[in-house]
């Protein structure tokens, strides 16, 4: 039996009387595309944030490789993550936005032209990042987020301002990461597009897990978009 990589154990975040996750136990494969799915603030971020120790759980919590992200030595080699694609530097351009990320992560630098080329940026590696278009800065932040070669991949909405030849790239992209055996774990809306892309699926509502396994079998015959709207059109 296979065993996941990634593991939500009771996983609650509240703000206050809002509970952005509510108890949430699922699990997440190696060797296969995940799609995480849910309505506009149904808690898909906050779940990630957490998984990335970015947002420290009220209850339950989340590992990579059995190990919460804290304790993992060496989190690049491990886990690579795309949260949003507004952190780099403005004036810099993406080989040195690159570098000083590779630095500070103890990552070759060998790796930048690697990474760049993977994500269809050659020519625009000496560019400073402040023009580049909102397309453009998701494939340097999934660039970023390859750096290491990590085995496990987080995308929080990675296909957000994707024109539809990027949009078709990253699927053919994320399936080729999973048959060389990482795990894509990857948020969207775009459910026709999932449906086209991901092996298995995690769908939340107002913080609840509601489906989770084989898309195929979730689906049972209907589309994605018409089993999401069935699921999450109910109160929960
Ligand atoms: N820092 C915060 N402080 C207070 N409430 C928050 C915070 N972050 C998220 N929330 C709340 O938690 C809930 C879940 O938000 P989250 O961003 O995780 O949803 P999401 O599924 O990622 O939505 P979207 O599809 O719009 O990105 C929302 O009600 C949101 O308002
Ligand atoms: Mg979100």
């Amino acid at each position: 039996m296979t065993l996941a990589t990634i593991e939500f154990k009771g996983l609650t975040k509240d703000y206050g009387k809002n509970i952005a996750v509510k108890n949430l136990s699922a699990e997440v494969f190696p060797g296969r595309v995940t799609g995480f799915l849910g309505p506009n603030g149904a808690g898909k971020s906050t779940a990630l944030r957490c998984l990335l120790g970015l947002v420290t759980p009220t209850s339950g919590n989340s590992t990579i490789n059995s190990s919460k992200y804290h304790d993992l030595v060496d989190p690049y080699l491990h886990v690579g993550a795309v949260l949003d694609s507004r952190g780099f530097h403005p004036g810099l351009t993406a080989r040195q936005n690159l570098k000083v990320m590779a630095a500070a992560s103890g990552v070759d630098k060998k790796r930048i032209e690697e990474v760049i080329e993977m994500v269809d940026l050659k020519d625009a590696i000496d560019k400073r990042t402040k023009k580049y278009s909102l397309g453009m800065k998701q494939r340097l932040s999934l660039a970023t987020a390859l750096l290491g070669n990590p085995e496990v991949m987080v995308l929080d909405e990675p296909a957000n301002g994707l024109d539809p030849i990027g949009i078709v790239w990253l699927r053919q992209f994320l399936k080729s990461l999973a048959k060389e055996g990482k795990t894509i774990l990857v948020s969207s809306h775009q459910l026709t597009e999932m449906q086209n892309t991901v092996d298995d699926v995690l769908i939340i509502h107002k913080g609840e897990l509601v489906a989770s396994g084989n898309v195929d079998a979730v689906c049972a015959g209907r589309s994605l978009e018409q089993t999401f709207l069935d699921l999450t059109s109910k109160a929960v």
